[in-house]
């Protein structure tokens, strides 16, 4: 039987993915930041729902501590926008945009893969993969034209996470992937975007099924296409 853990787990992306992984059998570990108010995980009722903020160190300390045995799959999937943070999308430009709540989204959606990876060392062996859920807005070919600096630098950074992590991690042979999930109709994606939840997470797994480490430090989209740096 496979463990898998992901983060973010209480709603869109996430909770879709842990609803995939528990039908195909996995033993799912969720961290989301408040368990006592997440009725749609609760509902699932995955093996472990663990308190997680990925933006602070102790949380994701205390997060992998409670996890026990080989993890097969790690999904660093949470992540935050300008808006989330408070800030008008009007704002959120290089020529605008505030440094500090820039730092704020580079440490939530950048550094926490560094962050939750490393902590959760101890149980990640041959064999075991590490994705993280990124976006094309992180590419410097995409993000270029996209009119948001924290969100696309956080990205930038987890892209980075990526890399480095793939090298230093490689001879163990674990593999790690940054993947671009589409753009899906989620609270963050919004109602019009091209792909369900569904879609986006059976493409990332069924990709992850068939994965080669000899291809660790990819870029790919949700459907296993690969994406440009
Ligand atoms: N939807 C898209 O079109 C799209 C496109 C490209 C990339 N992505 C990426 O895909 C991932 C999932 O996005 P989504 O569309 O599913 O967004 P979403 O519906 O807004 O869900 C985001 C999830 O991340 C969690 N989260 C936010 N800040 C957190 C923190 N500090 N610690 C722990 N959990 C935190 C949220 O928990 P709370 O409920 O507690 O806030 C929620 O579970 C994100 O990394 C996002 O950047 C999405």
């Amino acid at each position: 039987m496979s463990t898998t853990v992901i983060t973010g787990a209480n709603r869109g992306i996430g909770l879709e993915l842990v609803s995939q992984c528990m039908e195909r059998g996995d033993t799912v570990v969720a961290g989301c930041r408040n368990p006592n108010d997440a009725p749609e995980l609760s509902e699932l009722a995955p093996a472990q729902i663990v308190a997680l903020d990925v933006g602070n160190e102790a949380s994701v300390e205390s997060f992998t501590q409670s996890i026990a045995g080989p993890v097969d799959l790690l999904i660093n999937n949470a992540g935050t926008s300008v808006s989330n943070l408070g800030l008008d999308r009007e704002l959120a430009g290089v020529l605008k945009a505030p440094i500090d709540l820039t730092l704020d989204l580079i440490r939530i959606n950048g550094l926490s893969a560094a962050a939750v990876t490393r902590n959760l060392l101890p149980h990640l062996e041959s064999g075991s993969q590490v994705v993280n859920i990124t976006s094309q807005i992180g590419s410097m070919v995409v993000g270029a034209n996209f009119n948001d600096l924290p969100y696309a630098a956080s990205k930038a950074v987890m892209n980075m996470v990526t890399v480095q992590l793939a090298t230093q991690l490689k001879e163990a042979g674990i593999s790690v992937v940054a993947f671009h999930p589409g753009w899906v109709r989620t609270d963050m994606g919004g109602s019009s975007a091209d792909l369900s939840v569904h879609e986006s997470a059976a493409g990332i797994l069924s990709t992850m099924k068939t994965f080669r480490h000899e291809d660790t430090g990819s870029f790919l989209r949700w459907d296993g296409t690969v994406h440009p740096w």
